[in-house]
């Protein structure tokens, strides 16, 4: 990054998770192994940057997969001290929140405060945002995460992993009247999945004792219709929130904001509400270093530099 800019960013597929359906914490920690030096070598080439001009180093603090998490700071930790350059941890449901101040383009940046919807694999959350490091989580999930609703499903169909874009295809030409799901009802602006999930279950199985080809005949219809299901749910939750928090700028962000389907009625509802609405670049909704270069940007304007000491987290609260 050179301020709000991104000179590379380039992401590591992790083509081992496809062969067992999802993520495999040990199998994940070795890919980052055996990632991370040429992925680092390959950013400062595609940058035209050496690493003497490199003025600091961020990694992902947390929250996520502990032996992953553990090599990128390790790593980060082992390349500042080589360096002598300062070191900044980041929050890395805040750097999603954050990539929306990246500049590849003419987009303008929310105005604080707003509220951001960020959905992902691991975390559902809506997040008052009141400057670039103060948030705060005003509703989030009990159980599953959104992108999980999304995965589980997918699981269940055989379609693979991630299961969010297998099932965004699989959608385009369905019926989404076609199917109706649980619609969990609980406190304040918080999400449930689980039990969406199992409505969905249920369905399978009931139409498969009627018509063993079901699956085969109403596929999309039925992806189509748990895809809006999701959205539909999502949505009513982030209007409430809009509503009740008064602010006049919406924000989407995570993993699952890279789905079409929710791009377009997000943006219509916050037309509705006669709100802004800010969408990141499809290369930045799912993981990516750019949005932790971002939040590290913010940081160290703020001179919020990590010690050597400190360690990567499993589970983070901002
Ligand atoms: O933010 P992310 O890359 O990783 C985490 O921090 O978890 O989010 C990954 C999640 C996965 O659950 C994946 O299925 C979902 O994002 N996802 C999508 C789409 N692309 C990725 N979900 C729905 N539609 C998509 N097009
Ligand atoms: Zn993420």
């Amino acid at each position: 990054m050179r301020g709000n800019r991104v000179l590379s960013n380039i992401v590591a597929g992790q083509a081992v998770h496809e062969r067992y359906g999802g993520v495999v914490p040990e199998l994940a920690s070795r890919a980052h192994q055996k990632h991370i030096v040429p992925v680092v070598h390959d950013a400062l080439a595609a940058a035209g940057i050496s690493t003497a001009e490199l003025e600091a180093i961020a990694f992902t603090e947390g929250p996520g997969l502990m032996g992953s998490l553990l090599v990128g700071g390790s790593f980060a930790k082992g390349l500042a001290i080589s360096l002598g350059t300062p070191l900044v941890a980041v929050d890395h449901m805040m750097a999603h929140v954050l990539a929306h101040f990246i500049h590849d383009d003419e987009k303008s940046s929310p105005t604080f405060p707003f509220l951001c919807l960020t959905v992902s694999g691991g975390h559902t959350q809506l997040v008052l945002v009141r400057s670039a490091l103060d948030m705060e989580v005003v509703g989030h999930t009990l159980d599953d995460a959104a992108g999980e609703a999304f995965d589980k499903a997918a699981k269940l169909l055989n379609l693979g992993y991630p299961g969010g874009p297998r099932i965004q295809q699989l959608a385009e030409n369905g019926n989404e009247r076609a199917f109706t799901f649980s619609t969990p009802n609980v406190g304040s602006f918080d999400f449930s999945f689980s039990g969406i999930k199992t409505s969905f279950l249920y369905l399978v199985q009931r139409e498969m004792k009627n018509d063993p080809e079901f699956l085969e005949k109403r596929m999309s219809d039925l992806c189509a219709s748990y895809q809006r299901h999701l959205v539909d749910y999502l949505l009513a939750r982030l209007r409430q929130a809009a509503i009740h928090f008064g602010v006049n700028d919406l924000a989407l962000a995570g993993g699952v904001s890279a789905n079409a389907h929710l791009r377009d009625r997000f943006a219509s509802l916050a037309n509705e509400l006669n709100m802004r609405s800010h969408i990141p670049a499809f290369q930045y909704c799912t993981d990516n270093a750019a949005m932790i270069g971002m939040a590290a940007q913010f940081k160290l304007q703020h001179g919020e530099l990590a010690g050597l000491d400190t360690t990567t987290k499993a589970r983070m609260k901002f």
